[in-house]
């Protein structure tokens, strides 16, 4: 059974000018998938679809076999990360929302609630974060907040949107080893505009500007450039050349 099934799935804000159109994608159980396009090209569009927090208005989507309102619970959602803005909360508290699912909305947060956002912090190496105001880190550690949240809900799948787009290429790299690290227990999907942030321990590889594209493994610089609708070297300039067309070297990063 695919984790994430979209059958000819067209959905958006407006009917006549929907943001995703005619949409075939499936995520099987141990995917690691990465969805590129430009910004407006309709990547958070579709991850609110998966979430069940847009219905299409035409298609079919099945999330766990089910409809996705009812599978939103085994999926961790790690939104984009906005770069600035004041948020006077502490970092704990962000990753205890994550349980609001169980302790619901006006129930107090348990011991067990406590422990297990301290756990996910812990795992994420941000523990000594944990007293901190969220808006007072940097991106990379804000990030690691977020998946840490997301991830205290005991998830399946992970959607992430956007995780690379604030961090340098450091960042990138470890975030990418922990990304495989946490595959071997859940489904991963990321979106991204960046093409040069598609790591190659990703397992698949699709375009979307309105329209998606599914690549498999590998992806040519045609594919992009059709994907965002103009020249390649436009769009990704210097992209490492183990992302685009070549596998091998994934094990070394
Ligand atoms: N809440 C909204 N209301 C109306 N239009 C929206 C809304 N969110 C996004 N859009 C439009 O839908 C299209 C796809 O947006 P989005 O899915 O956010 O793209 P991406 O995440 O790839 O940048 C864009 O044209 C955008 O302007
Ligand atoms: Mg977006």
């Amino acid at each position: 059974m695919a984790l994430i099934e979209l059958n000819n799935v067209t959905a958006g804000y407006n009917r006549d000018h929907p943001a995703i159109e005619n949409v075939d994608l499936s995520v099987k159980k141990n995917d690691f998938m990465a969805i590129i396009g430009p910004n407006g090209g309709g990547k958070t569009t579709l991850l609110k679809v998966v979430l069940g927090l847009l219905m299409p208005f035409k298609g079919e989507v099945r999330v766990f076999g089910e409809s996705p309102t009812h599978s939103r619970k085994k999926i961790g959602y790690v939104p984009q990360v906005i770069p600035s803005g004041t948020f006077p909360v502490s970092v704990l508290e962000v990753v205890l929302m994550g349980r609001m699912g169980s302790a619901g909305l006006f129930k107090k947060y348990t011991e067990s609630d406590r422990n297990i956002a301290a756990q996910k912090l812990e795992k994420l190496g941000v523990a000594h974060l944990a007293g901190k105001r969220i808006d007072q880190l940097s991106g990379g550690q804000k990030q690691r907040v977020l998946i840490a949240r997301a991830l205290t809900g005991e998830p399946e799948l992970l959607l992430l949107d956007e995780p690379v787009a604030s961090v340098d290429s450091e960042t990138q790299h470890s975030f990418y080893n922990l990304l495989s690290n946490l595959n071997s227990r859940m489904a991963i999907v990321l979106v991204t505009h960046d093409v040069g942030a598609v790591s190659s321990h990703v397992k698949s590889i699709a375009c979307i500007n309105k329209h998606l594209v599914s690549h498999g493994e590998t992806i040519s610089e045609k594919d992009v450039a059709q994907a965002y609708g103009c020249p390649f070297e436009l769009i990704a300039h210097g992209v490492p050349h183990r992302v685009i067309g070549a596998r091998e070297d994934r094990d070394h990063g």
